[in-house]
């Protein structure tokens, strides 16, 4: 099969890790393969942060512990019902991506960035997860330690995030809802 649509069907969202942090060169590729994602205007809208710090992930994932038990249960993930649950499923590495809040492209623009490095991890033999979670972190009262600790320029806020590394675990391909597609004409 070709490459490139062998690495969008194999891809899934990993949840479990490996402790082996990745090497400068593959972390450069998943960057390149980041910046190289197109944009509306080609404004280039986002900023990525890469995070491997463990402690600085720990705080996050608290913060995002928080956020969701100050939660009506039932508007909690069911995740959460493990009281282990890691929000970035013990990877080695997160990227995080701000974006800029002036430009209205910035949530699209900044979801082809992380689907881009998504692929490459892909291609690269790692996996990954995409992570909306995150996103509580910065809502809190420690948003805007968090927005510093993770140097998001002024005036950019979360986007997105993406947990990369030697996945342990394996799945099957989501399951395809029906009529997602129209022919028309
Ligand atoms: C915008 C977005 C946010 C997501 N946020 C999370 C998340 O916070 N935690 C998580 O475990 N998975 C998250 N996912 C992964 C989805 O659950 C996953 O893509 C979906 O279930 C389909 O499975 P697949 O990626 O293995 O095909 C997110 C995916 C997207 C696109």
């Amino acid at each position: 099969m070709n490459p490139v649509l062998s690495a969008i069907a194999d891809r899934r969202s990993n949840r479990a890790y490996k402790p082996v942090p990745l090497s400068d060169e593959t972390l450069n590729a998943l960057l390149q393969a980041a910046v190289q994602a197109p944009s509306a205007v080609n404004r280039q809208p986002w900023h990525f942060t890469v995070v491997r710090d463990q402690a600085l992930l720990k705080e996050l994932n608290a913060a995002v512990w928080e956020a969701m038990m100050a939660r009506d249960p039932e508007k909690r993930s069911a995740r959460f019902q493990d009281p282990n649950f890691d929000v970035f499923y013990g990877a080695p590495c997160v990227i995080f991506i701000s974006g800029d809040q002036k430009n209205s492209w910035t949530p699209i623009d900044c979801g082809i960035a992380v689907e881009n490095i998504a692929l490459a991890a892909q291609a690269l033999g790692l996996g990954s997860v995409i992570l909306g979670m995150p996103r509580d972190a910065f809502k809190g009262p420690k948003g805007d330690n968090f927005r510093k600790a993770l140097a998001f320029p002024e005036g950019f806020d979360f986007q997105i995030a993406i947990a990369v590394g030697e996945a342990t675990d394996t799945k099957e391909a989501h399951p395809i809802k029906e009529n997602k597609i129209s022919f028309v004409g």
